[in-house]
């Protein structure tokens, strides 16, 4: 057996060491702490300075309630917080801290300097980690926590860190989590000495603008929901403003910038029906549960939280978005205007002439009153030379005037011209109403006068057989008329008039990918979009103004009918300003 060392006791500058990697990671995190500790303070202002990237320092200056003299160095000491005092206190805790740890832990690992003022103190008091006492200073109300050459005394660590950009990018990432959560707080930030960020105290709608860009909003829609214990805001895109990353996405629960995979399902869920499978959300959403409902101290950088109920979550946040998410046609574009302060947050002020708080989310093209039935049959073909602001037509989705290339449906609305994608549109009608038919078992099947016969694989055939009683289910009727071969004999009345056999080889295919167990619950609604896909009406066919017309109405009836079942746009508007622009008139 190898000789071992006695056991011993670690040294405590050792064991802050050993802690702080579970906490410090590179600069970003040093950030995060210092901030929280500055929010936690009740500041109004926030300053944070930065110098390479935050390896050679980072300083955080906030006009928070100060730590007075005689409590510097234990506020420096591992296990010592003014935030809980009890396991009850930890259960429903409200601040970003309770484990008394950051400040320790960055104190091991860099040269901290804390100078401080309380309310009560006539000035300043420094102090740094390892030093004897306090010393007098000049200084502010508040905190500064000055960090420098983080990492030097331990260079296993300082090997790991990037490049000083890289780092900056990181440090501006922690930056904008936080600020987004804490809108009523002004945030000011220098990279070596230069302004780089400046947000004012604003509404959590205009900080998310502020931050994220103003099209963030512009593609938004607003979420507001209050359940008993739990409630839900922010700002959803539409799914036409997918991203290819998922790097707009930001979960708060209490406050706190988390991971989560229950939100984030529930999330995806309610996007399921509405966005391509590799395409990715945005959103920025407060998520306020019960303190005790949740546990918060399941992560060493706090990072991720526990629910005990996590089902309850996920249905509250899935029915949520998905509500959201469903506007009918006519109310696309627009954006977000307002959105409440999430609870828990002295609410700011709102920006002047920012609009009420519109819990529905749906803005600009209002859908207006329902037509009336002598309006709800469109009147006879007008020519399309026809004056636009005429005899406006009411609803949502204007009237019909001409197909263009076998493709788009040209209308007039009431504020100017609309373009509608035939396929996309019909698609997303056909989809819901194959869901809304199912889900009331009132599919209707149509027997077909003449059957279609296709050419199938052995494989394909020996499925159809084994899944009769789905495709029964299904509307479809499909018998075997030979080795390789096989008889269509009914489909879903409502998809009839589609290319029939393009429409049972691919549900066929569905179900080879998907297997029968699957096919009518968990996957039931990818089938369904294959369906829809082949019922809906293909390029080049020519449409009646009527047939135009229905399309148009179904539109306006159906939910989430403002996006294909891709997450295209369905349809696109011009107002008749936006087509004087395009012709410079009156400029
Ligand atoms: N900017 C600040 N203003 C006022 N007090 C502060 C500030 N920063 C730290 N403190 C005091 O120092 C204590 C220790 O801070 P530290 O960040 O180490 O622990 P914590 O915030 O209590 O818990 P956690 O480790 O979870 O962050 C805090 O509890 C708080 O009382
Ligand atoms: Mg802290």
């Amino acid at each position: 057996m190898s000789s071992r060392r006695p056991i011993a006791a670690l040294p405590d500058l050792l064991i802050s060491q050993i802690a702080a990697g579970e906490v410090i990671e590179r600069p970003a995190s040093v950030l995060k702490e210092l901030i929280e500790n500055a929010v936690d303070a009740g500041s109004q202002s926030i300053e944070i300075r930065l110098e390479a990237g935050g390896i050679r320092r980072i300083a955080v200056i906030d006009d928070g309630s100060g730590i007075a003299p005689h409590e510097m160095a234990l506020a420096l000491t591992r296990h010592a917080t003014s935030k809980i005092s009890s396991l009850s206190d930890l259960e429903s805790v409200n601040s970003m801290g309770f484990r008394g740890e950051a400040l320790a832990s960055i104190a091991a690992v860099s040269h901290l300097t804390l100078t401080s003022r309380t309310r009560q103190a006539e000035h300043a008091w420094s102090f740094q980690s390892g030093g004897a006492a306090p010393v007098a200073a000049a200084g502010a109300l508040g905190t500064t926590i000055d960090v420098r050459y983080l990492f030097d005394s331990v260079p296993a660590r300082r090997k790991f860190l990037r490049a000083e950009a890289t780092e900056f990018g990181h440090c501006i990432d922690a930056i904008e989590r936080i600020a987004l959560a804490f809108a009523q707080v002004g945030f000011r930030v220098f990279h070596n000495d230069r302004a780089v960020r400046q947000w004012l105290p604003a509404s959590a709608l205009q900080r998310i603008s502020d931050v994220l860009g103003p099209e963030f909003n512009e593609h938004g829609i607003a979420v507001n929901a209050q359940g008993a214990l739990l409630s839900l805001q922010g700002v959803v895109t539409r799914p036409t403003a997918a991203r290819a990353r998922a790097d707009r996405q930001f979960l708060y629960v209490n406050g706190r910038h988390v991971r989560d995979r229950t939100v984030a399902h529930a999330i995806r869920s309610a996007y399921a029906d509405v966005l391509h499978g590799d395409r990715q959300p945005a959103f920025v959403l407060f998520l306020q549960i019960e303190p005790t409902l949740v546990d918060v101290n399941v992560h060493p950088a706090k990072h991720e939280v526990r629910f005990r109920d996590s089902g309850a979550v996920y249905r509250f946040v899935s029915q949520t978005i998905t509500q959201a998410l469903a506007g009918t046609a006519g109310t696309q574009s627009g954006g977000v205007s307002a959105m409440p302060d999430p609870p828990g947050q002295p609410s700011a002020k709102p920006h002047a002439g920012e609009p009420a708080w519109n819990p529905s989310g749906q803005h600009a093209l209002h859908l207006r009153e329902p037509p009336s039935s002598a309006q709800r049959h469109p009147a006879a073909w007008q020519p399309f030379y026809q004056p636009l602001t005429e005899d406006a037509p009411t609803w949502p989705l204007g009237r019909a005037l001409a197909q263009v290339h076998g493709i788009y449906i040209l209308s007039q609305t009431a504020q100017g011209l609309a373009l509608i994608d035939m396929h996309a549109a019909h698609e997303r009608v056909m989809y819901e109403q194959l869901k809304q038919a199912l889900d009331t078992h009132a599919l209707p099947q149509q027997t077909l006068l003449v059957p279609v016969v296709f050419r199938v694989t052995e494989k394909e055939l020996a499925l159809a057989q084994e899944c009769h009683d789905h495709l029964v289910a299904l509307g479809f009727e499909m018998a075997p008329a030979g080795p390789q071969s096989m008889t269509l004999r009914s489909v879903p009345a409502m998809l009839a008039r589609g290319d029939l056999e393009a429409l049972a080889r691919g549900v066929l295919r569905d179900l080879d990918h998907i297997g029968a167990s699957r096919l009518l619950t968990e996957q039931r609604n990818t089938l369904l979009a294959t369906m829809a896909c082949h019922g809906a009406v293909r390029a080049n066919r020519q449409l009646t103004v009527e047939e135009m017309n229905a399309l148009l109405r179904q539109m306006e009836q159906t939910e989430r009918a403002d996006q294909c079942n891709h997450g295209r746009p369905t349809w696109i508007h011009w107002s008749v300003s936006d087509l004087d622009k395009l012709f410079l008139r009156g400029q």
